[in-house]
């Protein structure tokens, strides 16, 4: 019999915009998509998700309940894209699902995604892999970013690259040459610090939308550069690799602190900051975050962050990965069908060298079918 390589692979980010579903065909020479799907959060699972991030009282109750809508939320996904694709559960060896990543303490030896895999493969009728990051995190690792193995898997080529995908959450992949005195350097990768997230939320604090949409509103702001070197001294961003970061570090109180800080609190006797000049520089603290990172190599960008013109301008030499085959918004799920196809197959998903872990580890827990 012919081997099962279809994998569906689910990503929900830190931006808590939905989900992404893809379903990858691993059969080939080179990784094909065969369908992608976007399924919004509904405005209450987004918020219930977005509460959980942070700490406050009947966590379990609603932690429980939160996992019940996520999964099924991925279910109407998969639904979605075995609809869209022609093909059935029996078509498919597993789904791996990132799940909703609610607390990433690496440093005190745990990360947490929100997940509930057997009722997701109770409703999908397929089996899932899940819990791909704390095995990582047990062997003393960052569990964090899990990506650049499937970047170096599809990117690498004869010239070096950064991959660098802008989530909620920046991360940054590293890749030598192949082919090349270079290519025996490890595969490095990290994350950059905050990608949209900063930016969501101050364009929702002042203008009541999630995001600013093509980054329209940004553009017609001014960079306030005292401001922007006040945020880039934020010791996170000179720590040497690994390093892994989230929302506990990067999030509106760490901004408001930064802003007080700098004479600008809103509304009192500080000087007075337009919202939109904000903004730029919220942009400008991305783009240069990330432009610090590459080194001057070749960039290739996904994520939701590509379609903000002003940050994707803002990073100099910047193209998406769709210039080398791959639409922006399926990397990081296709990521995730691959990891478990790693799992599936006893192969490990991490690279020591990006997340600090003692060792190569088989990544992910398996629900069967
Ligand atoms: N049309 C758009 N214009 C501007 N920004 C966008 C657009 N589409 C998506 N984004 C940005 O991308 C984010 C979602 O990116 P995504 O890669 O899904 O991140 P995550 O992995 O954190 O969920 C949104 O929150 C928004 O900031
Ligand atoms: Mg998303």
């Amino acid at each position: 019999m012919l081997l099962n390589e279809r994998y569906i692979g689910l990503m929900s980010g830190t931006s808590v915009d939905g989900v992404d579903a893809v379903l990858a065909d691993f059969s080939g020479h080179r990784v094909a998509s065969l369908g992608h799907a976007h399924l919004p959060f509904s405005s209450a699972l987004r918020a219930s998700l977005q509460a959980l991030m942070q700490s406050g009282a009947d966590e379990i109750e609603r932690a429980g309940d939160a996992s019940v809508a996520l999964a099924q939320a991925y279910g109407e996904a998969v639904r979605a894209l075995l609809a869209k694709t022609g093909l059935t559960s029996k078509d498919v060896a597993a789904i791996g699902a990132h799940g909703q990543t609610i607390r990433h303490r690496p440093e005190r030896g745990f990360t947490w995604q929100l997940n509930h895999p057997a009722l997701l493969s109770e409703l999908t009728g397929i089996a899932v892999v899940a819990d791909f990051r704390s095995r990582d995190v047990a062997a003393g690792g960052q569990g964090a970013p899990l990506v650049p193995a499937f970047h170096a898997a599809v990117f690498q080529s004869d010239a070096p690259r950064a991959v660098v995908n802008i989530g909620g959450i920046a991360n940054v992949t590293l890749l030598p040459a192949t082919g090349s005195p270079e290519a025996a350097q490890p595969v490095l990768g990290f994350d950059t610090g905050p990608g949209n997230t900063l930016l969501d939320a101050w364009c929702e604090r002042h203008t009541g939308k999630p995001f600013d949409e093509r980054g329209a509103w940004g553009a017609t702001g001014r960079v306030d550069e005292a401001l922007l070197a006040r945020l880039l001294s934020e010791p996170y961003f000179a720590k040497p690799a690994p390093k892994s970061t989230g929302r506990e570090r990067f999030n509106l109180a760490w901004f408001d602190a930064a802003l007080a800080a700098h004479g600008v609190a809103e509304g009192a006797s500080g000087r007075m900051l337009n919202p939109v000049d904000v903004q730029a520089t919220l942009v400008a603290l991305t783009a240069r975050s990330i432009a610090n990172a590459v080194d001057g190599r070749a960039v290739f960008v996904c994520g939701g962050g590509v379609f903000n013109e002003p940050l994707f301008r803002a990073i100099p030499g910047a193209r998406s990965t769709a210039d080398i085959g791959v639409d922006p918004m399926q990397v990081e799920a296709l990521a995730f069908a691959w990891l478990a196809r790693q799992c599936f197959n006893s192969e490990p998903g991490n690279l020591p060298a990006v997340t600090g872990a003692r060792g190569p580890r088989v990544l992910g827990a398996v629900y069967p079918a």
